[in-house]
């Protein structure tokens, strides 16, 4: 962090996170809308602790008061009545009465702003001595953003969108909704500003008109790109925002040696970690708390949900939830392992197969059309095709033990609890309700019976009607 953000101590920031977002047309407050997984509030409030700042506010309304248990040290300010971003900005300064510097406002729906801009930004503020240094960005098409109108050079006000002129809405400058106030300056300003506009709203924009009309300075400081400013206000914009911020998870896993395939169809959540030289497949997801280690090859068609891979671990077509999966394991095509699942070194796990709360062990293999639920096997068990075990007797749900080196013949349903001892094998087809010794032969099955002839004379019996 540079020398000069000594200053640090002096700011605090105040994230406005009130609004209803009326234009997502969503029952789910805005800012609670998930980019990369997590709530896009968690991304701003993050921003703000990665900059240096310790002193943080977040304005919110009254629905969202239990945001406070995820928001950290945090303090939370309501705003019962949403009356627009100055009056959000009003209801946080009885909580700053003690603190002197400089109050950064950023808004919760802003999720890409970046920590080294936030720190840039008021750098520049505290050397102008500004009583007010407003973020600005130069858009292409700045659709609903408020308009920085300049004379001389310097910032004279700020007009949102619906309230400019068909002139002012020709100006590509634009205002970022992020600033830095003089604390002291700021607070005495707010009251002053009127509603009168197209949304009967008191704007926090306002402030800087009414800061230049005290003769007071106005700085502005511009964003070096647009993407990172841009505000989220409709679901079009979420998306757009979950595009970048995809982009910019994959660009950082890519800097630290992991390859992807193709990052446009890759979904990597804002808490994974990925190992170097792994590679990821298109039409992967790894979400939640996922953990993947070093030379992985992970897809195509994923999805891995808070669990935790190991080396050298090859997974395709595959839904992965809660589960461990260790070093040299092989996973798929088509599976799915379901909560508390461990799949331990070198073990195979094959095609259509479904594990849940089982323990396969070192270099054992279940390779296809399987269900293994409530069970502990051993190492080097073979788990032959179409074996089930029977966990769930309607009651409650029992659980199977197959100790090492056991080979289960295919198609064998094994009716929980049950006990498969070392070495033992069970023949194909075989209902097991007993326990099998180690190395024995369990078998059940009826007698084969063969008619000699038989079909010979269906056949003819056949023609014979026709
Ligand atoms: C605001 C700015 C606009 C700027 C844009 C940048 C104003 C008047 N306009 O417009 O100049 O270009 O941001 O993205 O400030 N909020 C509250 N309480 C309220 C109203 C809003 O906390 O009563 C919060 C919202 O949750 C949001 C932020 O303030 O996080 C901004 O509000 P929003 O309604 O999104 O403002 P914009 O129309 O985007
Ligand atoms: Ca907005």
């Amino acid at each position: 962090m540079s020398r000069e953000w000594k200053a640090r101590s002096r700011v605090a920031a105040v994230i406005l996170a009130a609004g209803e977002g009326t234009r997502m047309k969503s029952d789910l407050p805005k800012i609670l809308h998930k980019i990369s997984g997590r709530p896009m509030i968690a991304y701003v409030a993050d921003a703000v602790k990665d900059a240096g700042i310790n002193r943080v506010l977040v304005v919110v309304n009254q629905k969202l008061e239990e945001l406070s248990a995820q928001m950290g040290k945090a303090q939370i300010v309501i705003q019962k009545e949403q009356l627009g971003t100055a009056h959000a900005l009003q209801k946080a300064e009885p909580y700053l009465r003690d603190f002197t510097g400089t109050v950064m406002v950023l808004c919760g729906d802003t999720p890409l702003i970046s920590p080294a801009t936030m720190r840039d930004m008021a750098i520049y503020h505290q050397k102008t001595g500004a009583a007010a240094t407003v973020l600005t960005v130069t858009m292409k098409n700045p659709r609903s953003y408020g308009r920085i109108v300049r004379k001389e050079g310097s910032i004279e006000r700020i007009v949102e969108e619906k309230d400019a002129s068909a002139e002012e809405r020709k100006i590509r400058e634009v205002n970022t909704g992020t600033y830095c106030f003089d604390k002291e300056k700021l607070f005495l300003s707010l009251p002053k500003i009127q509603r009168e506009n197209r949304q009967r709203e008191f704007y926090l924009t306002d402030v800087v008109e009414t800061l230049r009309n005290e003769g007071e300075k106005i700085a502005s400081y511009e964003a070096s790109e647009e993407d990172e400013v841009m505000g989220v206000n409709t679901c079009k914009e979420l998306a757009e925002a979950e595009r970048l911020m995809r982009l910019r998870i994959i660009e950082k896993w890519m800097a630290k040696g992991v390859t992807f395939i193709d990052p446009a169809s890759s979904f990597v959540g804002g808490e994974v970690k990925i190992g170097k030289d792994t590679t990821v497949y298109p039409y992967t997801f790894l979400e939640g708390k996922t953990t993947i280690g070093a030379r992985c090859v992970i897809g195509p068609s994923v999805r891995l949900i808070d669990s935790r891979i190991g080396k050298e671990v090859e997974i395709q077509y595959a839904v992965v939830r809660d589960s461990t999966v260790e070093d040299r394991a092989s996973l798929g095509p088509f599976c799915s392992l379901r909560a508390g699942a461990r799949i331990k070194r070198g073990s195979k796990v094959g095609s259509f197969v479904e594990i849940k709360k089982s323990e396969i062990g070192e270099g054992s293999k279940v390779p296809h059309l399987s269900y293994v639920g409530d069970a502990v096997i051993g190492k080097n068990v073979n788990v032959g095709a179409g074996t089930v075990t029977c966990n769930y007797d309607g009651v409650k749900k029992n659980r199977t033990v197959i100790e090492d080196d056991v080979f289960v013949g295919s198609d064998t349903m094994l009716i929980a609890p049950v006990r498969i001892g070392k070495g033992a094998v069970t023949g194909a087809g075989s209902v097991i309700t007993k326990n099998v010794p180690p190395y024995s032969l369990g078998l059940e099955r009826s007698e084969q019976k063969n008619i000699k002839g038989w079909a010979k004379k269906k056949k003819q019996d056949r023609k014979k009607c026709k």
